[in-house]
Order: structure tokens, then C-alpha cells, then sequence
């Protein structure tokens, strides 16, 4: 069992004792993005986010990411174009997708500015 107050990592509170395994693991090192969930809104790595740090706060993850009108509308927009390959990190960039569209929904690539590729 986890508590609210272990150390362990939200991607293993949420996958091992939640039973919520769209949340994959990939790096471990916030890097990849395979673990990306929502706290209030706002797209966290959880492979480093301690379970403290969402104490009292809204955790979504990609199973329930279609009951959240942008949410849908992002998963909609992944199935009509065929986006996804392996699979493996789909959840992760829908969650990024959903949590960029609610952060600036009319002009994304305003908020997208902060978050472009370092190579
Ligand atoms: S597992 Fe790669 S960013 Fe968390």
C-alpha cells in the first residue's frame, strides 16, 4: 500500500495501487513523457513526482481524459488521424496535448513556447 506521504514516485502509486496502467513507464527521467498525467490541469511527469506532491490536488490520467471536453476532442483527433504507432507514449502526448489546449486553447503555440524542442 501506498501512502500519501511515501517518497515513491505517482507513476508506481498510480499503476501498482491504483490498478491505472495507461501511465507507462519509459525513462524514469522526466524526459520521455510515457508518464504524463494531469495534477489540477496542469501536465506533471509523474515518473518524478512524488506521491506528497499530489496530495489534495485533481490527478487525471488517460483513463478518464475523455470526460474532459478538450480531452475527447484530443483522443477524437488521435483516432481520425491515425497518429498513434506502438502505442507506447500515446497516452503521455495526449495528456500533454489536452493539458497545452487547456493552458492556451485559442493560440497553443503561445504556451508551446516554453516547452520547444531543445535540440
Ligand atoms: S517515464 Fe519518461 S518522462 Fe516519465
Amino acid at each position: 500500500m501506498c501512502r500519501s506521504r511515501c517518497r515513491c514516485s505517482g507513476l508506481w502509486a498510480l499503476r501498482d495501487v491504483a490498478g491505472l496502467t495507461s501511465t507507462k513507464f519509459g525513462c524514469g527521467m522526466a524526459q520521455c513523457g510515457a508518464c504524463t498525467v494531469h495534477l489540477d490541469d496542469e501536465a506533471v511527469r509523474s515518473c518524478v513526482t512524488p506521491v506528497a506532491q499530489a496530495q489534495g490536488r485533481e490527478i487525471t490520467t488517460l483513463e478518464a481524459i475523455g470526460e474532459d471536453e478538450i480531452g475527447s476532442r484530443v483522443q477524437q483527433a488521435w483516432l481520425d488521424l491515425g497518429v498513434a504507432q506502438c502505442g507506447y507514449c500515446q497516452g503521455g502526448q495526449i495528456m500533454s496535448a489536452t493539458a497545452l489546449l487547456k493552458e492556451a486553447p485559442r493560440h497553443p503555440w503561445a504556451a508551446s513556447a516554453s516547452r520547444a524542442c531543445r535540440r
